[in-house]
């Protein structure tokens, strides 16, 4: 068996969403999302160690929501401003060793469908060093002018929406974020590809994995729960 660590990110502020209170931390049914996320990872992924990455300021917080539903919670790593801050903090603390398995996923993302997880990982074991769930786009696509005044259509069998956990063999995530910050590192596939490690295997990801961003995917995401 490959050491598998999962890293989920935690540590954004859900300016979208809105509020006092990150979306992360928000109840869905009976429990908060981020609780919801880390049993549906731990139930796809037993063996796996799971590290949650927090903003210094709801650390606490996020230990009195375990004590008070008598859950264990994974360990706690500090982020920072942007996400790949917070994922390059959980790289450097967890340290992954050359061969092991690295899946990075959005706290935002409670849906955790263990098919969806299994795809993922037997790219790894087939050999992929850098893993994409993603999902076809629906909707018809039109592609803005730079000046923002014309359009034209988009063919839309040529993009994909990506998904998270996106999955990298221990050497080759920690080298990429090695690599200074640059704002198109939006995701980590993206880091990898900039680090010149090409570009990720893409797998069928879930139609069910939103990510909570605004109020209405909670409720949406409560569906798909149930
Ligand atoms: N994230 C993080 N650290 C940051 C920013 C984001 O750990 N500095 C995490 C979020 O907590 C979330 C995931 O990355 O689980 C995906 O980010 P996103 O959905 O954009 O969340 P937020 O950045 O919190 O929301 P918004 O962009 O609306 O502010
Ligand atoms: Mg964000």
């Amino acid at each position: 068996m490959t050491k598998t660590h999962v890293i989920i990110v935690a540590a954004g502020r859900g300016s979208r969403f809105g509020g006092d209170m990150p979306k992360q931390f928000r109840m869905l049914g009976d429990r908060p999302v981020l609780m919801e996320t880390i049993i549906g990872i731990g139930r796809a992924l037993p063996r796996a160690e799971i590290t949650i990455v927090l903003s210094a300021e709801f650390v606490a917080f996020w230990e009195r929501c375990c004590e008070s539903a008598g859950f264990v919670s994974p360990r706690v790593v500090t982020g920072g401003d942007t996400r790949w801050e917070s994922v390059k903090n959980a790289i450097e603390a967890i340290a992954p060793s050359d061969d092991s398995y690295v899946l990075i996923h959005d706290g935002a993302r409670p849906v955790v469908k263990a098919d969806m997880i299994k795809r993922i990982m037997s790219a790894l074991d087939a050999g992929a060093t850098a893993v994409v769930p993603a999902v076809p786009v629906t909707d018809s696509l039109r592609e803005i002018s730079d000046t923002g005044g014309d359009s034209h259509a988009f063919d839309r069998s040529r993009v994909v929406a990506v998904q998270t956990p996106q999955a990298f063999r221990g050497d080759v995530i920690r080298k990429s974020y090695t690599l200074p910050y640059d704002s198109a590192f939006t995701d980590d596939a993206t880091v990898c590809e900039a680090a010149g490690f090409g570009s990720p295997v893409i797998v069928e990801g879930s139609p069910v994995n939103l990510k909570i961003t605004r109020p209405r995917d909670l409720e949406i995401a409560a569906l798909f729960l149930r």
